[in-house]
């Protein structure tokens, strides 16, 4: 549809029960090639608890070309229905019936991704959120739940395998080389979570014993090239069922639990009910082929939809504006998950670095809307930070609010007294209210107020009392203008100039946690020391605020040094570094001029690096620049790209010998998989980085560097180290660059998920000529538009990962960005609206760029698709 409509829109306060109830659904799914035909039985009756209403029955379908239609076996034509946009009415019908509908769809050309469609020889569905209605017709929306028995027909050679969800119940051979399956879920489920593949697949097949001493059968497939790549996803699925039974008292609930790899598809992956379908990015992991990063995203992913297994499919969500009641707790889940396997410092500051630096950004701007909004156009424009990171940190609220104890009898009732259900965010909240009989009325407000509240901190100390001053505020969002005072709990403690915590009460508690309630809180503290403390503010990220204190820099310095808490320690370093930046950016002075400061606080982190690598890498890292973009009014993508590039490279030279001795000292003979290994790895590439910005400004020993480059290129021991190695010869453009990029696709060009990234080095070379580099990369024979993960290596990351790309002062990256869109929407609108929100700090940018990227966005707001045109309205 490149209508340039808008969808309706939908909203909260509109919400009904549905009218009709579905007990049971027997589809029918006969794949031929060229098309596919839909039978669909539904079990009918009238919901009991709906409104009255008369006896029409309404159901979605999209892209469905009707072939029959009865009621009861009562053939069915017009005008007995009608059909129009988007809908099927049947009126007249009884108070129960069964309809049987026939249709047929074009899995071929389904190039949205959305329902049923093909990647790479397999068929695949994705029926969040909305995709079902173009399978068949439907109440296609999560309160209305339903059994699902599936039978698939295809040709048995090119299909060997027919999956769906639940157990297999029935199959067999059919005539002219074709075969069945049957399938029956026993668990009634929302039709976003049905799920089917045909394909020749390989499987990595294993077992887990449950708690009660079940034997769950694991099956994890994927093409035939990538069987090797399924062993960590298969040991991290078994430590998530672990790990659940334990920490949240949940087992699975099925026989089998099934995970397929699919290239083609819009998201990370799908919690499909025993049936989870993945993006191969997001599952398929071997050292030589992933980072370490991609190591972590497998692990955590594949634990975050194992555990929608009870937090959102026997518990669900009873309309999409519920939707971070199951993606928001989930990711608590995933990212306590996580905090266990890992180092939880380390797992904390990754996961509190992307929220400020990703959410806070889109709370703070056009697209800016509460955890629970109240109304949208399209649903799929919501599956975002702020439902997921922001409502991650409101259950992390809870918790802390409880306490482990408390939460975890909270989160039994919550499973054991809806499950089954469709519920809201307001059912969760009551269960922790009613288990620790706390009042969370106030508390509520984060779930449906947006933007990111700003506390501003200020202190006294006289006679021994330290007084701390809270205000609390939270700027407008569009929509939102009156804010009201949030709950905000904020974790602290005070330390002397040695760095020691003091104790605040008479219990030696030297770490407390004060709840501000009213716009401003002052709170006092009795401390013995007679100079006024360093306090250590919002220890663990304890609410996600922006925190404004006037640190000085010497207490900055002490908080990174001695602090015990992990985020306060990053949260310093970054203060650190904002500061410097600010000093070149705003007030002109010399980079050079930073390091005279910056040197000896770096030094000491490295010198303690041996302690935790992994932290120290953290520590070490300078804010991106378009981290540092967002802190300037108004933004000003080059001066922050020369202040970046300076400071970078003057750390590098000023610093080359400890660069130097860390390589030498982290080098590793072999490969090793473990967290220890990984961390090392992480901190030599932070000191490769300096070091290749300082070659790249011709200082240091640069030929020294470029053979330390070349020798990982030549004899990688994984493809963090060989990645790690491209990426700094390529974005530094040193000598050789462009001959190890040639190799690199020569000898990976059949992994796709290696290409991705030699795509993505590509277009993140910083500075304005990587958009025509970029439009090369477009021509390339490798480049696949149907391919969302190719089409983020170049687009995505140009304009969301390259600011001094993106907003080239001759508009070439937004004329590339519009082309990009363009193009895009005609092929997956939800893709194409996604990478729309590049362009949401247009109202931000210096007034140049902003009217040359509002010219561009302008002119695409009249063909564009519904998806596309909410972001396009919301950003002009
Ligand atoms: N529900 C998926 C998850 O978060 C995300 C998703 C949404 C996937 C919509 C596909 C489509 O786990
Ligand atoms: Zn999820």
């Amino acid at each position: 549809m490149r209508d340039g409509n808008p969808a309706p829109v939908t909203r909260l306060t509109d919400y009904r029960p549905p009218a009709w109830l579905v007990d049971h659904t027997r589809l029918d799914v006969d794949l031929r090639d060229g098309h596919a035909t839909v039978t669909a039985e539904l079990t009918v009756r009238r919901n009991p608890a709906g409104d009255d209403r008369p006896g029409e029955l309404v159901l979605d379908g999209e892209h469905l070309e009707l072939l029959s239609l009865s009621v009861d076996d009562r053939p069915l034509g017009e005008p007995d229905y009608r059909l129009e946009e988007g809908r099927l009415t049947v009126p007249g019908v009884p108070e129960q019936f069964t309809l049987t509908s026939k249709v047929r769809i074009h899995p071929e050309s389904n190039t949205a991704l959305e329902g049923l469609y093909r990647s790479n020889g397999m068929y695949c569905t994705q029926c969040e959120a909305e995709g079902f209605r173009r399978i068949t017709f439907f109440p296609d929306r999560p309160d209305v739940l339903s059994r699902f028995t599936t039978t698939i027909h295809a040709d048995r050679a090119a299909y060997p395998l027919l999956l769906s969800n639940g157990n297999p119940v029935d199959s067999g051979d059919e005539e002219g080389g074709r075969h069945f399956a049957t399938w029956d879920d026993p668990f009634p489920k929302p039709c976003y979570l049905f799920a089917l593949v045909a394909g020749d697949l390989a499987c990595l097949e294993d077992s887990f014993r449950t708690a009660s001493g079940r034997d769950v059968a694991l099956r994890l497939y994927a093409e035939h090239r990538d069987l090797d790549k399924l062993g960590h996803a298969m040991d991290s699925l078994k430590r998530a069922m672990a790990w659940d039974e334990q920490v949240f008292g949940r087992e699975y609930d099925l026989d089998i639990f099934q995970v397929v790899a699919v290239s083609h598809f819009n998201m990370g992956a799908m919690e499909n009910k025993g049936l989870n379908i993945f993006n191969t990015s997001c599952v398929l992991a071997h050292p030589a082929t992933t980072t370490d990063a991609g190591f972590e995203r497998v692990e955590s992913v594949v634990a975050h939809e194992y555990f929608h297994n009870w937090s959102g499919n026997r518990v669900t969500c009873r309309d999409w504006f519920q939707l971070s009641l199951k993606e928001g707790f989930t990711v608590f889940r995933d990212q306590e998950f996580s905090s266990d396997m890992n180092s939880r410092a380390v797992t904390r500051v990754e996961n509190v670095d992307f929220l400020v630096n990703h959410q806070f950004p889109e709370d703070q701007g056009p697209m800016a809307h509460p955890v629970r909004p109240s109304e949208y156009q399209k649903i799929d424009n919501f599956y975002t930070l702020t439902v997921y990171e922001k409502g991650s940190e409101i259950v992390r609220m809870q918790h802390e609010l409880l306490g482990a104890e408390d939460f975890r009898r909270a989160s039994d009732l919550y499973f054991e007294r809806f499950d089954g259900q469709a519920v809201t965010c307001d059912d969760f909240v009551a269960c922790m209210e009613e288990v620790s009989g706390l009042d969370l009325s106030q508390f509520k407000r984060w779930y449906s107020q947006a933007g990111t509240p700003l506390v501003t901190a200020s202190d006294r100390f006289a006679d021994g009392e330290y007084q701390l001053t809270l205000r609390q505020e939270t700027p407008p969002t569009p929509g939102q203008s009156d804010k009201q005072p949030l709950m905000i709990p904020v974790k602290l403690a005070l330390l002397d100039d040695q760095g020691r915590a003091l104790p605040l009460d008479d219990s030696g508690a030297t770490e407390t946690v004060v709840i501000l309630r009213d716009s401003e809180q002052t709170f006092r503290f009795p401390v013995a020391t007679d100079r006024i403390p360093t306090p250590s503010l919002l220890r663990g990220f304890s609410a996600p605020v922006s925190l404004r204190y006037p640190f000085k820099e010497a207490q900055l310095i002490t908080l990174l040094a001695h602090d015990s808490d992990g985020f306060c320690r990053w949260d310093a370093a970054q203060r650190l570094y904002f500061a410097a930046l600010a000093r070149i950016i705003d007030d002109g002075e010399d980079a050079a001029a930073q390091l005279d400061r910056l040197t000896p606080v770096l030094e000491q982190v490295i010198q303690r690096a041996g302690e935790d690598p992994a932290e120290a890498a953290l520590l070490l890292t300078l804010p991106t620049e378009t981290a540092v973009g967002d802190r300037h009014t108004p933004l000003r993508p080059q001066a922050v790209h020369d202040a970046l590039s300076a400071l970078r490279a003057g750390l590098g030279e000023a610093l080359a010998a400890s660069w130097w001795r860390l390589v030498e000292e982290l080098a590793e003979p072999e490969y090793r998989a473990d967290g220890e290994a990984m961390g090392k790895r992480r901190l030599r590439q932070v000191a490769l980085g300096y070091l290749s910005a300082a070659a790249g400004a011709g200082r240091g020993d640069r030929d020294k560097l470029v053979a330390q480059l070349q020798g990982m290129l030549d004899a990688p021991t994984c493809m963090t180290e060989e990645l790690g190695a491209l990426r700094a010869l390529v974005h530094n453009q040193l000598p050789g660059a462009e001959p190890a990029l040639a190799a690199f696709a020569q000898r990976w060009r059949d992994e796709a998920l290696v290409m991705d990234q030699w795509f993505a080095v590509q277009a993140t070379v910083p500075g304005a000529d990587t958009v025509a580099r970029a439009e090369g990369l477009l021509a390339h024979d490798a480049f696949e538009w149907t391919l969302p993960n190719r089409v983020r290596a170049v687009v995505g990351t140009l304009v969301n990962g390259n600011p001094s790309a993106f907003h080239a002062p001759d508009g070439s990256g937004y004329a590339f960005f519009a082309r990009a869109l363009k193009k895009l929407d005609g092929i997956n609108p939800q893709i194409a609206a996604r990478l729309a929100n590049g362009a949401a700090r247009l109202q931000r940018l210096e007034p140049a760029l902003a009217e040359q990227l509002s010219a561009a966005l302008r002119e695409l707001r009249p063909a564009a698709s519904a998806n596309l045109a909410e972001v396009l309205d919301r950003i002009l």
